[in-house]
């Protein structure tokens, strides 16, 4: 089983669950835009709520979007403001109609307007939300749906 995990992370949540994805065989590719939010925590919240809330789609620096040879592809984003994040926003366009399956990491631990989308853009998909997986290692055992 091939698999690979393409995500984007801003305060090492993601980073997390790609080691995680490592450890088991998957291989990772992190993503990375041209214009990282503000340092200021504040305005890094603001900025990056309203960009997903308009479903904004950063920039990336070059990624590597071919799927071939993948039997599972997981991709992995933030939750902002109850949404995708917008980097991975351009992540999605560039996989439009692929088989994926999703990983979302959220302060609350729940994101139902993104679970919704996700739904809907990727019927098919299997969609694990974790809460917080550096501060509650524990919720990273949600990812072994993808192991069974
Ligand atoms: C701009 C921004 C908006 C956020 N909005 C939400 C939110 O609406 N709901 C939530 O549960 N967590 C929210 N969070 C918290 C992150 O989803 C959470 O800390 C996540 O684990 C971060 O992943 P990362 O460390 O890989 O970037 C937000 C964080 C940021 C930076």
């Amino acid at each position: 089983m091939k698999t690979l995990f393409i995500y984007y992370s801003y305060t090492g949540n993601g980073d997390l669950v790609a080691e995680r994805f490592r450890e088991k065989g998957a291989e990772i590719r992190k993503v990375t835009p041209k214009k990282p939010l503000p340092k200021s925590f504040l305005l890094g919240m603001l900025t990056g709520g309203f960009l997903a809330a308009i479903k904004h789609k950063d920039p990336l620096f070059e990624w590597d979007s071919s799927l071939e040879g993948y039997d599972l592809v997981i991709v992995g984003s933030p939750v902002w403001n109850g949404r995708i994040s917008s980097p991975i926003n351009s992540v999605l366009e560039a996989l439009k109609g692929k088989e994926l399956s999703f990983v979302l990491y959220a302060g609350g631990g729940a994101a139902p307007k993104a679970v919704e989308r996700l739904g809907k853009e990727f019927p098919s998909s299997k969609i694990v939300v974790l809460k917080e997986p550096k501060k509650y290692p524990e919720e990273m055992e949600k990812l072994q749906v993808f192991f069974d």
